[in-house]
């Protein structure tokens, strides 16, 4: 089974936007953002998912303020394990080939199990999810490239925040707001319903995941209750846009 490790992989993100830096890809506009070379598009991303649950890459306490530790231990240890522990018992039981990235079988969800559905792509926007995080920043804000395409798109960062946060806020139930790129290269918002992505061929959005926020209530619950809105505002504390960033690069290597 293909289970490479935080550093592993980070290690490999890290050497693949390089690479591409090296080959003088790059990009200065969100649409388009890149005539990059046809290459397939479910296979362009160099970050891929295993099935295996990998570290949480800081302490349960490392958010705290914005997102208590109990929240993120039940969180973590909890619902996420399970989606990763569900995910592969029906990986067996459909004969999924587990050294195979996750993503591939998402692009192709509608063959596949409610079961593989559900928790595939919870685990998978639960594994993005806890790298688009980092302990709380002041004045956190993307910067360089990524920065200039989300203006480009958005207008401004603050209206980029607002369009997104919207989309968390009115996503009725349990869900995701999401930004990712579609296939035309442009940077796009929207959201998907319980644990569905713009990965998967069922979803309404699609496209490659730059970043994904959890409207569950299970995300934010101890701490705001029924107040989701202000855990989304305090949330843009601690995304990682270093991270996004890798992301967005790695989607064009
Ligand atoms: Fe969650």
């Amino acid at each position: 089974m293909s289970t490479p490790n935080n550093t592993n992989r980070r290690t490999f993100i890290s050497k693949t936007v390089k690479g591409g830096l090296a080959l003088g890809i790059g990009f200065s506009s969100a649409a388009p953002l890149l005539s990059c070379a046809a290459v397939k598009h479910t296979n362009r991303s160099a970050i891929k998912t295993g099935f295996d649950q990998q570290p949480l890459p800081y302490a349960y306490s490392a958010l705290e303020n914005v997102i208590d530790t109990m929240t993120m231990e039940i969180h973590y240890s909890k619902h996420a394990a399970a989606y990763s522990k569900n995910l592969k018992d029906a990986a067996i039981a459909e004969k999924v080939e587990m050294t195979n990235p996750l993503e591939d079988v998402l692009v192709n969800i509608s063959k596949y199990s409610a079961k593989m559905r559900n928790n595939g792509g919870g685990h998978y926007n639960h594994e993005m999810f806890w790298q688009c995080m980092r302990p709380k920043t002041e004045n956190n804000a993307p910067t360089g490239n990524l920065l200039s395409a989300i203006t480009k798109q958005f207008g401004t960062f603050d209206n980029f925040k607002k369009q997104f946060s919207d989309f968390g806020k009115n996503r009725f139930g349990s869900g995701w707001a999401w930004l990712y790129i579609n296939k035309e290269n442009q940077l796009m918002l929207g959201s998907t319903i319980n644990q569905d992505n713009p990965l998967m061929d069922v979803a309404e959005i699609k496209g490659f995941p730059l970043l994904g926020l959890d409207v569950w209530e299970h995300a934010y619950y101890l701490k705001y209750q029924n107040r989701r809105a202000d855990y989304i505002e305090n949330w843009w504390n601690l995304v990682n846009w270093d991270y996004v960033a890798e992301r967005l690069h790695s989607y064009h290597i």
